[in-house]
C-alpha cells in the first residue's frame, strides 16, 4: 500500500495508558474546553453554591444577590486556603483559615486587622473568576478566558436542542446515576461516539429504542451530532406519542467535545451523559434524567432503569476490556472502518474525535488547544 491509500489507524495506546499524556491533557484540552459544572436549578436562591472539579482544579458556582450566576476558582487570595466545600447557601464567602470575607460577586469585603498592612487596598483583591455560560439551563465553565463561546464551538446546537425539547428551560433533574468505569476517559467517549458496536452489544437499544440502519453521526463544529429514527412502534420498549412533537419519533444526541452529551430519546425525553475524569485510567460517567420541574414520571424513571441495566451495563464491560487491551504489548492500532457513505457501520466519527484528541495533548511548541484556536 502506498501512503495515498494507507488506512487511517486508531490512536496509539500511549494516549490512553500513559500518565504523562494525561498530565499534558490537563493543561491542554481539559483546561481549554467547555465543561459541565451543574444544572442551574441547583442555584435557585441568592447565596446558593456548589463545588466541582475540572482538570484538577476545585471550582464553585454561586448565585449572587442580583441573581446572576458566577463561577470562581475555590481558592482564597490571602494564603490559598480552599474557600467552600460541597454545596449550600451563604451570605458572604468566608475563608475558614483567617476569616477573610468576600462578597458573592468575589470582591474582598473585610479581613481581621488588614488595616495594618501598609498601602492595603481591599478593592484590589478579588476572587479569580472563570468563564461561565448558561446553556439551556445547563451551566458550563471554561478555564480558558479566551475560549470561543459555546455557540461558536457548537453551532446550532442550542436551537436544535430547543426544537427537540421546547420546555428545556423548565426541566429539573429527576435522577442522577453514577457509573465508575476503569478506563481512560477517551475510551469511554469513543465508545459513546460510534454505533458500529450497537447491534452486536446493545440488543435492547438497537431493537427497542432506535432503528440502527438509520443511525448516523456527523461533526457540527466541536459537536458530534447523532441522528436516527425510533424503532417501529410495535417494537419500542416504552410508549411514545408521535403526535406530541415533530421530533417525537426521532432519537438525537449532541456530544459536546470533550466530556458532555445531551441526548433526546424518542418521545422527547432529555437525558445527559457527563464524564468526570478521575485520572488516566478512571472515569465516572454521570447519567442525568430530566422532567418538567423534576416531577416524578414513570416512563422516564423506567427508561432510566432500562438504560442502566442494558446499554450502560453493556458498555462498562466493553470499555474496561478495551482499557486492558490497550495495555497489552500485543496491540497494534488497527484501521478505522471509514465508509464514504457514513452510517451505522462506519467509524468516521472516531476519525474526527481522535483528531481532536491529538490536538488536546499539549506538546512542545503546541501550547494552545482546540477551543481557543
Ligand atoms: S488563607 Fe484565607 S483568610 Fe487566610
Ligand atoms: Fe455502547
Amino acid at each position: 500500500m502506498d501512503s495515498q491509500t494507507e488506512a487511517i489507524r486508531s490512536l496509539d495506546a500511549k494516549y490512553y495508558v500513559d500518565p504523562e499524556f494525561f498530565e499534558r491533557e490537563k493543561h491542554g484540552v481539559l483546561a481549554h474546553s467547555w465543561q459541565f459544572a451543574g444544572h442551574a436549578s441547583l442555584l435557585e436562591n441568592s447565596g446558593d453554591y456548589f463545588t466541582f472539579e475540572i482538570a484538577g482544579e476545585s471550582l464553585f458556582c454561586v448565585r449572587t444577590a442580583t441573581m446572576e450566576i458566577k463561577a470562581f476558582y475555590n481558592v482564597c487570595q490571602h494564603r490559598a486556603h480552599q474557600l467552600v466545600q460541597g454545596a449550600g447557601n451563604m451570605n458572604t464567602i468566608v475563608c475558614p483559615y483567617h476569616a477573610w470575607t468576600y462578597a458573592l460577586t468575589g470582591e474582598l469585603r473585610s479581613g481581621p486587622n488588614i488595616k495594618v498592612v501598609p498601602g492595603f487596598k481591599k478593592e484590589s483583591i478579588c476572587l479569580s473568576d472563570v468563564r461561565l455560560e448558561n446553556f439551556c439551563g445547563f451551566l458550563f465553565v471554561n478555564l480558558d478566558p479566551d475560549a470561543k463561546s459555546m455557540d461558536e464551538c457548537f453551532p446550532n446546537v442550542r436551537e436544535e436542542l430547543t426544537s427537540f425539547v421546547p420546555h428545556i428551560e423548565s426541566l429539573k433533574p429527576l435522577e442522577w446515576i453514577s457509573i465508575p468505569e476503569k478506563c481512560n476517559w477517551k475510551v469511554s467517549v469513543e465508545n459513546y461516539s460510534e454505533c458500529y458496536h450497537c447491534q452486536l452489544n446493545h440488543p435492547t437499544f438497537a431493537r427497542g429504542v432506535v432503528k440502527p440502519q438509520t443511525y448516523d453521526i456527523q461533526p457540527q463544529g466541536y459537536c458530534l451530532r447523532h441522528t436516527t429514527e425510533c424503532q417501529n412502534l410495535d417494537k419500542m420498549s416504552y410508549p411514545i406519542d408521535l403526535s406530541s412533537n415533530e421530533h417525537a419519533g426521532e432519537y438525537s444526541s449532541w456530544f459536546l467535545w470533550p466530556l458532555f452529551s445531551f441526548q433526546v430519546y424518542p418521545g422527547n425525553i432529555l437525558n445527559t451523559y457527563h464524564w468526570r475524569v478521575v485520572d488516566h485510567e478512571h472515569v465516572v460517567v454521570w447519567r442525568g434524567w430530566y422532567s418538567m420541574q423534576g416531577i416524578d414520571e414513570n416512563v422516564i424513571h423506567s427508561l432510566a432503569v432500562q438504560d442502566r441495566q442494558t446499554t450502560v451495563e453493556e458498555d462498562i464491560h466493553l470499555v474496561e476490556s478495551v482499557q486492558r487491551g490497550l495495555q497489552s504489548r500485543g496491540y497494534r492500532p488497527g484501521p478505522l472502518v471509514l465508509d464514504p457513505s457514513c452510517g451505522v457501520k462506519s467509524e468516521h466519527s472516531i476519525k474526527v474525535l481522535q483528531q481532536w484528541m491529538r490536538e488536546g495533548v499539549i506538546t512542545a511548541g503546541n501550547t494552545v488547544s482546540n477551543n481557543s484556536r
